[in-house]
Order: structure tokens, then sequence, then C-alpha cells
């Protein structure tokens, strides 16, 4: 569980990386990063640029409540994977596992008492990579 986590940490900083330079790579093309087809976000769809709508996690925040949502059809071939919520330390608030048979991709976390900051979410498609949203709460 330690790897994994170190694992998430770690793409999660790649992600934000990621996020960041994207207004480099939108400027100028030449540049990449080795997590360009590893992790994808809204402005960093990759090949998978038609698929935003149905793999970007959406993130609703009530108090500090969190709910995550991937708008995705499930399916035992197709479908999202886990959910996990990540705070900007890189913190992992928690994660979901989905299966084939679950009738849909959404997941409900609780924020420690007071958070204030970025909060990633992360989504994964058994066919579409590793997606990543992020908002301030
Ligand atoms: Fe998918």
């Amino acid at each position: 569980m330690t790897d994994r986590r170190t694992f998430l940490k770690g793409g999660l900083v790649a992600a934000s990386a990621l996020a960041v330079s994207s207004v480099n790579i939108a400027s100028a093309s030449t540049v990449a990063t080795p997590f360009t087809n590893v992790i994808y976000t809204a402005s960093n769809p990759g090949k998978w640029d038609k698929k935003v709508g149905s793999h970007l996690p959406s993130i609703t925040v009530e108090g500090s409540n969190v709910t995550l949502f991937t708008k995705h059809g499930m399916s035992e071939k197709h479908f999202i994977v886990r959910h996990t919520l990540v705070l900007k330390d890189g913190t992992v608030v928690g994660a979901k596992v989905f299966n084939g048979t679950d009738k849909e991709a959404k997941s409900n976390f609780e924020l420690p008492a007071g958070y204030k900051g970025k909060v990633y979410a992360t989504s994964f498609c058994n066919l579409h990579d590793f997606w990543v949203n992020e908002t301030m709460v």
C-alpha cells in the first residue's frame, strides 16, 4: 500500500507539473514531459482528446463533503477502476475501487476539518488511462 501511495503522490506531482507546463506545451509544441501520455487532464487530454467529458472526474464540494463523479458507462469490459481524492501536499484522503458491475463511478469523501486549498481528483479507466482534475476548496 505504501508503494501505491508513493506512486500516486509522484503521479500527482507530475500531474501538477504537467498542468502548469501545459501552457508551455500549447505555445511551444516541441516541449513535452515524460508524463504527457500517462496522466491526462482537461487541458492535456493527449491522444484521448475526445474522451474528456466521459473520463475527467467532476468534483462537487458541499462543506467538507466531496463527491467525485466520472460520467462514464460501466461494464465488465470497460469501466472506471478507481477514484482518489488527494490534498495539495499529496495526502490521500481516500480511494474507492469500482467493478464493471457497479452502476456508476461515484465516490464520496470527507475533507479534514478546516481544510482549505487545492484538491485533486483522480479517475482511472481500464481502457483510457489516468485522469486528474483539481479544484480549490
Ligand atoms: Fe473509458
